[in-house]
């Protein structure tokens, strides 16, 4: 035990110890969790880290409007939190540090490839998340269209405009329609303007679609098929799937003929998350590409691994955790989990028109809108909101008690 803690800088001393600040506000470094010169009671540090899981664990099953499932407990691996597992470079080639979970990271992008429809020769491998397979999709198409814009709908994520800026690459939005989804005859009017000042020879400038399948504020499906048609007036067409949080649900939607969103249907690339619909502690996600479309190799000599990736050095955890849930699952197990949570999401939308919040949701979706509440709701349930609409998703820890709970505080809210 160590009888002089480390302490903080005095002028974080004499702040106030911060409270609870809105989102999106800048919070000072909490004195008590400063990381000082000496030591800290390691004791002590336990017991707060326990006692803030705990409630994190008391607030999760109230956590409506965000798509990560929670309702998982992987602590059954906790062994492997005293290794490490480093998947560095191409999952399907060995490297020298010997001491990676690849194998395993193998067999789930196989497993995503199969619900993608992907080619064989697909490459993937496992990213930090949604936003890192968009960069690789956009980069990939740079390196075919490099006189191309990239078009997205209004509705894309806003990873889309910060990793085209990243890259240099010019964006150009889409109107979306009623439901959501990006609207191909505008698509075609944007394209064609852009044609008509960048002809090129005749070949003209191509275009770059990034299509995005589960919208996040309103859950609707791009469709990739006609976006891609559309598209061609320009020349080269390369479409990006960002199906960061639906392409689990599109590829076992129940309505025929679903969501035209995968490799068959005319994409180049797809992304999906990890962490969305199967849930894991960490981000992560898969990134799935057409192998001759996929970016040149590197790789630094002494890892002996050639290297596709954007991230090089890439978390085994994550690849670890992934299998563990697909392995428990299979195919039938996640069409099973989206089943429930489309019927759930059914059971909102009932629940909440009797609440007179006027829902809405896109077939095939998780996703349902409502008017958006007072804060203090919206705070109670972790409500996502924009502008006068806040959103649910019924990811598998959001089921019938959750719904009627919310509907029994929006109803009360309006009595009072
Ligand atoms: C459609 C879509 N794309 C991309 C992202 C970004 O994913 P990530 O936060 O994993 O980078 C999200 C996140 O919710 C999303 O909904």
């Amino acid at each position: 035990m160590l009888d002089t803690p480390a302490q903080p800088p005095a002028s974080m001393r004499a702040a106030a110890k911060p409270k609870t600040s809105s989102a999106g506000q800048p919070v000072p470094v909490d004195p008590d969790l400063h990381i000082g010169q000496q030591p800290h009671d390691r004791e002590s540090d336990t017991k707060s880290l326990l006692r803030w899981i705990e409630e994190l664990r008391v607030e999760q099953p109230r956590v409506l409007g965000f798509p990560g499932a929670l309702d998982f407990d992987y602590s059954a691996l906790a062994p492997a939190l005293a290794v490490f597992a480093n998947n560095v470079g191409d999952p399907g080639v060995a490297d020298a540090s010997g001491v990676s979970a690849k194998n395993r990271e193998r067999a789930v992008v196989r497993f995503f490839a199969e619900t993608a429809e992907a080619p064989e020769d697909v490459y993937g491998y496992l990213t930090t998340g949604g936003s890192e397979g968009i960069r690789y999709g956009l980069q990939a198409a740079r390196e075919r269209l490099p006189h191309a814009h990239v078009y997205i709908s209004d509705q894309a994520h806003d990873a889309v405009r910060k990793e085209a800026r990243t890259l240099g690459m010019k964006v150009c939005v889409v109107a979306s329609g009623e439901d959501g989804s990006m609207d191909p005859d505008d698509l075609k009017v944007k394209v064609l303007v852009h044609r008509r000042l960048n002809p090129r020879g005749g070949r003209g400038p191509g275009a770059i679609v990034l299509a995005t399948i589960g919208t996040t504020m309103k859950g609707a499906y791009d469709d990739v098929t006609s976006l891609r048609l559309m598209a061609s007036v320009a020349g080269q067409v390369y479409v990006h799937a960002d199906a960061a949080l639906d392409g689990l649900v599109a590829a076992h939607a129940p309505s025929r003929p679903g969501p035209r969103w995968n490799f068959t249907h005319g994409a180049h690339s797809v992304s999906m998350s990890g962490h969305k619909v199967i849930g894991t502690p960490v981000p992560c996600g898969v990134l799935l590409i057409r192998s001759e479309f996929a970016l040149e190799p590197a790789g630094a000599e002494y890892v002996k691994a050639a290297d596709r990736t954007l991230g090089c050095s890439r978390s085994g955890l994550a690849a670890l955790f992934l299998w563990s849930a697909l392995r428990r699952l299979g195919h039938d197990g996640v069409r099973e989990r989206i089943r429930a949570g489309l019927e759930t999401a059914e059971y909102a939308v009932t629940q909440l028109e009797g609440v007179g919040v006027n829902p809405s949701r896109p077939a095939d979706s998780l996703i349902v809108c409502l008017d958006r509440p007072d804060d203090r709701v919206v705070n109670r349930w972790h409500l996502a909101c924009e502008g006068d609409r806040a959103h649910i998703v019924t990811v598998a820890h959001v089921g019938r008690p959750q719904i009627d709970a919310l509907c029994a505080d929006l109803a009360s809210r309006r009595r009072s």
